[in-house]
């Protein structure tokens, strides 16, 4: 109820909460035992994270310097694990500096020059590795040759990394961080009743029909992962993670943070879509517990929330009442619908998401604290 209600009317953030707390009070007692494993579970997952820590532990995260792997080089070295990151320029400070100052880099962070294009470039950085975190692959939508840009980046760059991979014999497991785009785009309805979980891919076909090149490139990349583990006998993991909102660790900015920040800097309209949200401090802990837990096996979904963008815009809003936001939609179609996505197999994992209002409450303050908005 509270799903709908978020995403149809104009209501504050206090005004739902006030509604749903009596809701909530009268469950109270139903949901109770629900809590208590929550708990459980949060604590059986703290007990985990600091029990196996990554002291001793040697792991390899590609493309380092992006949005995502930087919060995981960060988690990666709180939890005391060494790590060989790969960044394409190593020169370049923009792509370094925010890595180098990181609590525990003097120590443990190991910078290493590696194309995905250039065959074996990985091979020097995943050798003595116990764990392999793929996360390098191209995010943005402005392509002129999508091949070369996205495509061949994605598929052949994912495998480069998984033929170093299957010639270091110290491997366990790879982390391979895909996509959402992998997983729910395909010819079945998505409508509020409907529950997208791990079990649903995505049509390369209708990709292509639609020139929905990154999206594609997510899928194949999977898709081709999984072939070449299957075959190499690799232990290998996948994240699925949908838009990666909250703060930013590099002085660049991202694909997935621009999409707020554009809304935010005075954008006329909000696209028509409904995408998934999710904060990137749970991707990045995602991405190591898939790698500490033993049973950890298969994809992940994680998406917090679907929200339509005039839900998102809704929220900033309330949050921010000075900003310029955009008043109608892109276009004059009726609103793309919201649809779910099963969160049972990423609970499993120990993961509790951090609410959509908190993420985008936390990109905008960085995105302010960075200079990439003003108001
Ligand atoms: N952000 C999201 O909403 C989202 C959602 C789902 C999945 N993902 C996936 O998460 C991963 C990271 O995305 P992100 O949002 O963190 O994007 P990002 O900040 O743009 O990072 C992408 C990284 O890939 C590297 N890369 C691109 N082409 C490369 C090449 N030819 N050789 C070596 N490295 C290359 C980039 O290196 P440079 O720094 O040198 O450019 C950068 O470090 C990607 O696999 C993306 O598909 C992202």
């Amino acid at each position: 109820m509270a799903r709908m209600e978020w995403s149809c009317c104009p209501l504050s953030i206090e005004m739902v909460l006030d509604r749903v707390k009596p809701h909530l009070q009268q469950s109270e007692r139903g949901t109770s035992s629900k809590r208590r494993r929550r708990r459980r579970r949060t604590k059986e997952t703290k007990a985990r994270m600091s029990a196996a820590g990554g002291a001793g532990k040697v792991v390899c995260v590609t493309g380092a310097s992006g949005y995502i792997a930087s919060w995981l080089v960060k988690l990666l070295l709180q939890r005391g694990y060494t790590v060989k990151a790969s960044v394409r320029d190593p020169n370049d400070p923009k792509k370094t500096e925010h890595l180098l100052g990181l609590d525990g880099a003097k120590d443990r962070l190991q910078l290493f020059k590696a194309n995905l294009l250039e065959e074996g470039s990985f091979d020097p950085i995943v050798e003595g590795c116990a764990g392999v975190f793929h996360t390098a692959s191209p995010f943005y939508h402005d392509v002129k040759d999508p091949q070369a840009e996205l495509l061949d980046p994605a598929v052949k760059g994912t495998l480069n990394v998984l033929k170093s991979c299957s010639k270091a014999p110290s491997l366990q497991r790879v982390v391979l961080t895909s996509s959402m785009a992998a997983v729910a785009y395909n010819r079945q309805p998505r409508t509020p009743e409907v529950v997208v979980d791990e079990s649903w891919f995505s049509d390369p076909d209708l990709c292509r029909q639609t020139n929905a090149w990154y999206v594609l490139s997510k899928t194949l990349a999977e898709d081709a992962a999984w072939k070449f583990v299957k075959e190499k006998g690799i232990d290998m993991v996948t994240i699925n993670p949908a838009m990666v909102i909250g703060p930013l660790l590099q002085p660049t900015l991202n694909t997935s943070a621009a999409a707020i920040g554009n809304l935010i800097n005075g954008a006329p309209t909000f696209p028509n879509a409904s995408f998934g949200w999710v904060n990137v401090k749970d991707v990045a802990n995602a991405h190591i517990l898939a790698f500490e837990v033993p049973s950890a096996s298969g994809r992940y979904c994680l998406v917090e929330r679907i929200a339509h963008y005039s839900e998102i815009v809704r929220i900033l809003r309330e949050l921010y009442p000075s900003a310029q936001l955009p008043e109608k939609s892109a276009d004059d179609k009726p609103f793309v619908p919201i649809y779910q996505v099963s969160k049972e197999k990423v609970k499993s994992l120990g993961i509790n998401y951090i609410p959509l209002e908190q993420n985008l409450k936390e990109t905008v303050e960085s995105l302010k604290e960075k200079g990439f908005v003003k108001f």
